[in-house]
């Protein structure tokens, strides 16, 4: 009888020396998988340096106003695509913070803070509790928090702005230096301008090139406001607005630092279309609850409103409470044309998502308006289609675009879509700043970066 050979067996019934089979081409998968964040260079890798022109991190921050997710797709944007082939990119797009406007939503870019705290909570607003309208103002009492101008400059890095909102405000060590802080925004400065100023800082000395570096393009903001997003002159903004990124990565490739520098690109909002047919008009509700014009601070795409009770009145935020009560009853009964798509809130019992109550600035009724939909006092002012936003920043219109590309981004990465509020701390982490509290988590960082160090070792 021949010799039958003792089999051992693991655990789930396997014989072992298949179990070690599985173990090893296990560990090997898990090596090759992490081989990305190790030493090792795979395809997937950052490259070595061809240069070592720059041997500290700069970050250039580009913002395309406007830039609705999905624009990228409306034509040939080879610019774009580079970036996107070999960095990492939100895929299904940048989510901005509520209200979804150019202002507040930059300043949370550069702050990490959620409108609410860091006082910029909308475009223009009126404080209720003092009465002051902010309109662009510079006065620093606005501009809560710390944006990375402020960080970078605090903690002896340079920076550079170009038409960021908010850069123009002296906060900090941030003086808003001439011939490194352009301001104030001037639309007619062309975009081939505002790019080559930028590429010229990388003709200084090292020491002088700015650390951190913002560019402000606002073409597809401007069209889509205009015609809506999906018009053609919205297809040409984008085409424009790639031919500028192409511009960037030419002129650094010319400088041989493009492998060298994160160069950042993303938007602030989206964009989407609003109709005459699709309005809801508060003189419609006047059969149940007539409503002072003066009460309401602004429409749309936010129902903004500061009731002002009569002195008499003990207590105003029960009154409130019984206004939003009304309306949101009226609104809904189907009498008000397109009165679903209004919900009024005291802004205390906002969605929590919103992260919008806790400032004093906020007034104390917030309308919620439906996607596309646009609210007016009357039927005075009928007006044709264009495009908005501003609205909830849960509709997939709102969001903008977000990609990273440079030695510390991973190489043709996909991440799920995240709040605009994280980017603070990864251009923190990618220069090496302390960062003052935000709204953003420390541990995100994480998934869009790679560990510092390994660019070094691969060199
Ligand atoms: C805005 O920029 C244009 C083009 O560079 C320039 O001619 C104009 O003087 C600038 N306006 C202001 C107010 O600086
Ligand atoms: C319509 O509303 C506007 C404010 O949005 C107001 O100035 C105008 O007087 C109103 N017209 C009528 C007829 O009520
Ligand atoms: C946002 O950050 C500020 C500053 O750290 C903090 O005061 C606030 O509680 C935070 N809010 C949320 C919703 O995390
Ligand atoms: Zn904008």
């Amino acid at each position: 009888m021949p010799e039958t050979k003792p089999v051992q067996y693991g655990f789930s019934g396997y014989p072992f020396r298949k179990l070690s089979l599985i173990f090893l081409s296990i560990l090997f998968l898990v090596v090759a998988t992490t081989a990305d964040d190790s030493s090792f260079p795979s395809s997937n890798t950052w490259r070595p340096h061809h240069s070592k022109k720059l041997t500290k991190p700069v970050v250039l921050l580009i913002s395309s106003d406007g830039f609705r997710f999905g624009y990228q797709f409306k034509t040939e944007t080879p610019n774009i695509d580079l970036l996107i082939s070999r960095g990492t990119e939100a895929q299904t797009g940048l989510i901005p913070v509520f209200p979804s406007m150019t202002f507040p939503n930059h300043y949370s870019i550069a702050t990490g803070l959620y409108p609410a705290y860091h006082g910029i909570i909308m475009n223009k607003f009126t404080d209720p509790v003092t009465g002051e309208r902010f309109k662009r103002n510079l006065d620093p009492k606005w501009w809560l928090g710390e944006p990375l101008w402020v960080t970078a400059t605090n903690q002896g890095l340079k920076a550079a702005t170009y038409f960021w909102p908010g850069s123009d405000v002296p906060k900090g060590s941030w003086t808003c230096p001439k011939g490194f802080c352009k301001a104030p925004y001037n639309g007619s400065v062309p975009l081939e301008e505002r790019v080559d100023t930028i590429l010229s800082y990388f003709d200084l000395p090292q020491s002088e090139i700015p650390d951190f570096m913002t560019l402000y393009l606002e073409e597809t903001d401007l069209q889509g406001h205009k015609y809506g997003p999906d018009d053609p002159r919205v297809t040409e903004a984008v085409a424009n607005t790639d031919k500028m990124i192409g511009r960037v990565i030419k002129g650094l490739k010319k400088r041989k630092v493009f492998g060298d520098v994160h160069v950042i690109l993303l938007g602030d909002h989206g964009m989407v279309t609003n109709c005459d047919k699709k309005v809801i008009y508060i003189d419609d509700l006047a059969d149940w609850i007539k409503i002072p014009a003066d009460w309401i601070q602004d429409y749309s795409p936010v129902l903004v409103m500061n009731p002002r009770w009569g002195k008499d009145v003990k207590n105003p935020g029960e009154k409130n409470a019984e206004l939003v009560a009304k309306m949101n009853e009226v609104l809904s009964s189907g009498k008000v044309e397109n009165g679903e798509f209004l919900k009024v809130y005291l802004k205390d019992k906002l969605p929590k998502r919103l992260h919008y109550s806790e400032s004093s600035r906020i007034p104390p009724i917030i309308g919620m308006v439906g996607e596309g939909l646009l609210v007016r006092q009357n039927r005075t002012n009928v007006q044709e289609c264009s495009g908005d936003h501003g609205y909830d920043n849960m509709f997939f219109s709102m969001r903008s675009i977000f990609i990273g590309h440079g030695p510390r981004f991973r190489r043709g990465k996909k991440v799920p879509s995240f709040e605009n509020v994280q980017i603070y701390n990864v251009v923190a982490e990618i220069l090496g700043l302390r960062p003052a509290p935000n709204n953003g988590s420390s541990l995100f960082t994480r998934s869009l970066l790679r560990p510092s160090g390994k660019t070094a070792q691969l060199e």
